[in-house]
């Protein structure tokens, strides 16, 4: 479905990818994770198309992603939930969904994409007409998320999806990424603590200083000692925050 390979990216003439592989399946949980710092957010906005490659290819359904701008990539089907959500102050929780339904109208009609974004996150619905400036920061990740559903995406990218969330709120989040991947969306999902990881992902990615350093299953990288090292740093980094 998706393929990144050898991906290198260069940020103000610093060299912050380095020639990053990894594959997507359909219906794959795939989990990026790494310290603060390690190319992340920087690989998606990569895929995104908001930072342009030095080198390397990601391929869409062999559609050349690097070529196209970010709302055709928007168009093709793959959903971004931004580290910081990024939900609009002025709009309310029903039109911060609703949006994606207007710009990319191919697809499933959209009171069933917006249906599905509430059926995902049901405390949503509730908040239908509050405004964006009036959420908390779950609320936001969850409008945030919904949204990229509400685009008919088959791949989400999910930038942090847990970091800075109350614990309380933390597993309303959980349910929802759990419905979406039931629900058979790809998604990739960003983390920097081992603790977030959903112990279901089908595939785990380490990404360490801009290279990818470990790619299998989770209890495969728990049993790595090199691996562990860097991912328990991922912990250690944590408190920082
Ligand atoms: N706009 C930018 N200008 C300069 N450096 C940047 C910029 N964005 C990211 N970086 C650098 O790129 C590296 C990777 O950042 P990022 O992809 O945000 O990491 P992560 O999401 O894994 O925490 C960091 O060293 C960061 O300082
Ligand atoms: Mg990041």
């Amino acid at each position: 479905m998706l393929n990144v390979s050898e991906l290198t990216v260069d940020i103000q003439g610093s060299r912050i990818l380095r020639g990053i592989s990894l594959e997507v399946r359909a219906g794959e949980l795939v989990c990026l994770l790494g310290r603060n710092g390690a190319g992340k957010t920087t690989t998606f906005r990569s895929l995104m198309g908001y930072l342009r490659p030095v080198s390397g290819r990601i391929s869409w359904e062999d559609k050349d992603l690097a070529r196209l701008s970010t709302w055709q990539i928007a168009q093709l089907g793959i959903g971004f939930s931004p580290e910081e959500s990024e939900v609009y102050a002025d709009l309310t929780v029903e039109e911060n969904i609703e949006l994606p339904t207007w710009t990319r109208t191919c697809g499933r009609p959209a009171a069933e994409r917006i249906s599905e974004a509430y059926r995902i996150f049901p405390k949503l619905e509730r908040y239908r007409k509050r405004g964006g400036a009036e959420l908390s920061g779950g609320e936001r990740k969850m409008v945030s998320i919904a949204r990229a559903l509400a685009l008919d995406a088959e791949l989400l990218l999910l930038d942090e999806p847990f970091e800075g969330l109350s614990p309380a709120i933390i597993p309303l989040v959980a349910e929802g990424v759990a419905a979406i991947r039931q629900s058979g969306k790809a998604i990739v999902m960003a983390e920097s603590n081992l603790h977030h990881v959903p112990d279901y992902i089908d595939k785990l990615v380490v990404i360490e200083r801009g290279e990818i350093i470990y790619t299998g299953s989770l209890s495969g990288a728990l049993g790595d000692v090199e691996v562990m090292k860097i991912i328990a740093g991922a912990v250690d980094a944590e408190p920082q925050t």
